[in-house]
Formats: structure tokens, C-alpha cells, sequence
């Protein structure tokens, strides 16, 4: 089945209680013109709509006593659950650390669903028995799983075949085809105040602009990720 051209769109989920937050976020560039496209849909699920009592409450003091209040399992669970066909992503410190190996698998999946912590966490028993992944956007800690949710539709939606116009610039960059980071680029004017882009760009040369990025790729990775260098 084709829709708006794509043969198979990615349909996502965010479980959030913060639904505003991504508001504006959905609409612009790349990934407004992807849903508009029909590449991706993109569905907000309202936590506060499976939340308990008139306050439509979703979190509650922990177990065992201690700072903060933690996400209750029956709002996220009934939010879930009609989810369960969907590849399930809890953000969150503790997760495996995002990477583009990840974002390259998840953008071939029909659908995912981001659940987005906020307060302390989550009740444990969600990650244990609802997710099939938990993911952390890296070594901080942020207010809400909000954020690493818009990174993760943004890192997903550009490798979407036709999403980006030219499928080159995503195949070409940092952590791609040599799992280097990219070289440094230059653009117009070849000189401003005194500073020059690089001989070797202006000069014509394919094959010298080649070797010249080459060699910048892994000095770069060197410098700045040595440990992104691989062991042949
Ligand atoms: C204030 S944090 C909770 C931090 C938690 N008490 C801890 O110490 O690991 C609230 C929510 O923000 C999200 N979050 C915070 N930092 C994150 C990160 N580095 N990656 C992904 N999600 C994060 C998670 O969904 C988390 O449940």
C-alpha cells in the first residue's frame, strides 16, 4: 500500500503530558513537510486523558519513601496498550545511549511509540513488562523525555527515503558509511576578513578534494572521538 508516495510511512506515537510541547516543533521544516507528505504520522497521546480521579492524576509518592513523586503504571499502561503492536521507547538516564545505528534501525519500523518520563521516573514496572527499548539521550538529566523524543522524531524522520531531497547528504556525514566525523565545509566568499577556506577545495581536483576529506575525517575522529575509531 502506498500513501502520498511513501510504500511504508512511520507512524509515531508520543506518550507525553506535556502534548504542547511539540507543537511547534511537528510543523516546521523537514518533518511538517514529511507529515504533510504522508512519509510520517505523528500521534500525541494525552497521558492526563488515562489519569486518575477529577485532578486526572498520573503520579504518586514512591515506594520505600524518598524525594519526588513517580509515574504511576495504570495511566502508562492504559495509554500502552492499544501500542502493543508498535516498536515501545521509554526515555529515559538509565537507557542505552542514542546513537544512529539506533536511528537507522527504527526508521525502517512501520511504528514507534516514545514514552516521555517526567518527575522522578517512571514505576519500574512499566520498562520491565510495556518497552521493548530504553533509550537515554545521554549522561544528563533533563526535566522530561520530551526533548529526547523531538531529537529522536528528527533523527528518524531525515532517513526516510525522500524525506531529505538529496539522499547523499545523509549518507555522507558524521557516524555514516565510515563511522567518521564529517570534514569541516566551507561555502562563499573563498575569503573573508583574512581568513581562507582551504587550497585544495578551489583548486578542481576531484581526487585531491577527496583525499584531502578523507585524511580531515579521520584527524578530526582523532582528535575530537577517538573512540569512534574502529580497529581494522
Ligand atoms: C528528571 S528526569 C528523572 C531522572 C531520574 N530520577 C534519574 O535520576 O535517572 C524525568 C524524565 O526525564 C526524561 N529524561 C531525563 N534525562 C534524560 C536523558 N538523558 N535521556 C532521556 N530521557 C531523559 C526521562 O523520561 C525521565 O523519566
Amino acid at each position: 500500500m502506498t500513501q502520498g508516495g511513501y510504500p511504508v510511512p512511520v507512524d509515531i506515537s508520543i506518550i507525553t503530558i506535556f502534548p504542547e510541547f511539540f507543537a511547534s516543533p511537528l510543523q516546521v521544516s523537514f518533518v511538517g513537510r514529511a507529515q504533510e507528505r504522508g512519509a510520517v504520522s505523528v500521534d500525541l497521546v494525552d497521558l492526563r486523558t488515562f489519569g486518575k480521579g477529577v485532578h486526572r492524576q498520573v503520579d504518586d509518592a514512591p515506594f520505600g519513601g524518598g524525594a519526588g513523586m513517580v509515574m504511576m503504571i495504570e495511566p502508562l499502561a492504559q495509554a500502552l496498550d492499544p501500542l502493543e503492536h508498535t516498536h515501545r521507547i521509554l526515555l529515559t538516564p538509565a537507557g542505552k545511549p542514542l546513537d544512529q545505528s539506533m536511528l537507522d534501525r527504527w526508521s525502517q519500523m512501520p511504528a514507534l511509540t516514545l514514552v516521555c518520563g517526567r518527575y522522578e521516573g517512571v514505576d519500574e514496572r512499566i520498562a520491565d513488562h510495556y518497552i521493548d527499548e530504553e533509550v537515554s539521550l545521554g549522561d544528563f538529566v533533563l526535566l522530561g523525555g520530551e526533548a529526547a523524543a523531538l531529537a529522536i522524531i528528527e533523527g528518524v524522520v531525515r532517513l526516510i527515503p525522500g524525506v531529505v531531497g538529496n539522499p547523499e547528504s545523509t549518507e555522507t556525514e558524521s557516524f555514516r558509511h565510515d563511522g567518521l566525523l564529517e570534514e569541516p565545509q566551507y561555502t562563499r566568499p573563498a575569503e573573508f576578513r583574512g581568513m581562507k577556506v582551504p587550497e585544495v577545495l578551489l583548486s578542481g581536483d576531484h581526487g585531491k578534494i577527496a583525499e584531502w576529506r578523507a585524511e580531515q575525517r579521520r584527524q578530526r575522529t582523532r582528535d575530537r572521538r577517538p573512540d569512534l575509531l574502529r580497529e581494522d
